[in-house]
């Protein structure tokens, strides 16, 4: 890591639990700046106390990735503030052992609009704050199961589609903004309330393959499928 990733502000969205949480604790042990965002600062228990440690270089966020005037909102309150690299990581699994006879439709347009949605318009919202960094990035945290061509074993309908419409999201978004490092990023399977117990990865190797797989990015990469440990994932 060189002295300028240091000083960089990290935003990580979904930063109560799980994954963004984990992220948050160490980009901050990192000496990293972070905004943590969460639809429920006050609710976010692990937060507060990273609140007390961190006084200096910790804030928290309130910011819901399915309600547009929250977004809107919480980019208005950061604004003059430099945000080097956004983690859109917030995500849901809805349905996901429902076959496609009892598939609950509803289940399927949440999952568009917290995995697919959410992350376009937080992306949008927040270009004013990653164009006042000199190398900025944004990172998708999708999943494999998004692959179209890793997809033998079928359903998770919901959630498999609005991951691969997050894909497609950010394929555009490389091509348009060619001076923002994206990529899509694949976090392995991971011990999470998503992931659950059976899953191969711990958060803490996840989440430290991801940061070292996101400080080594350039420009280059913008457009990639990568998992957390830098091998490229066919689309
Ligand atoms: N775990 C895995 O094996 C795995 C595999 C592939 C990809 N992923 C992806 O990795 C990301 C993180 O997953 P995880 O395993 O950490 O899941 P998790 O433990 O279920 O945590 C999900 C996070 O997303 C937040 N969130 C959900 N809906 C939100 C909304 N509308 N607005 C803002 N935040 C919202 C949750 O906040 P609340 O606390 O408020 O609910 C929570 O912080 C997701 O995008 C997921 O699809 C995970």
């Amino acid at each position: 890591m060189n002295s300028n990733q240091k000083s960089e502000t990290w935003l990580v969205t979904g930063a109560s639990r799980g994954i963004g949480l984990e992220m948050v604790k160490q980009l901050l042990s990192l000496g990293r700046t972070v905004i943590g965002a969460c639809r429920n600062p006050d609710g976010a228990r692990d937060l507060w106390e990273i609140q007390s440690d961190y006084k200096t270089r910790f804030r928290p966020l309130q910011l819901d990735v399915s309600d547009s005037a929250s977004i809107d909102a919480a980019a208005k309150s950061l604004s003059n503030t430099r945000v080097d690299v956004l983690v859109n990581n917030a995500g849901i699994l809805r349905g996901a052992a429902e076959p496609l006879s009892t598939l609950n439709i509803d289940d399927v347009i949440k999952s568009f609009v917290v995995n697919a949605i959410g992350p376009l318009q937080v992306t949008r919202a927040f270009l004013p704050h990653l164009q006042m960094s000199s190398a900025p990035k944004v990172i998708q945290v999708t999943s494999r199961m998004g692959s179209i061509d890793d997809n033998k074993s079928g359903g998770y309908y919901g959630y498999r589609m609005s991951k691969t419409a997050l894909n497609m999201f950010n394929r555009s978004f490389a091509a348009d903004y060619k001076t923002i490092t994206t990529i899509v990023m694949h976090p392995g399977w991971v011990k999470t309330d998503m992931g659950g117990h059976g899953a191969t990865a711990e958060t803490y190797d996840s989440v430290k393959g991801m940061l070292s797989v996101i400080d080594g990015l350039s420009l280059g990469d913008s457009g990639r499928f990568l998992d957390y440990r830098g091998q490229d994932i066919h689309w």
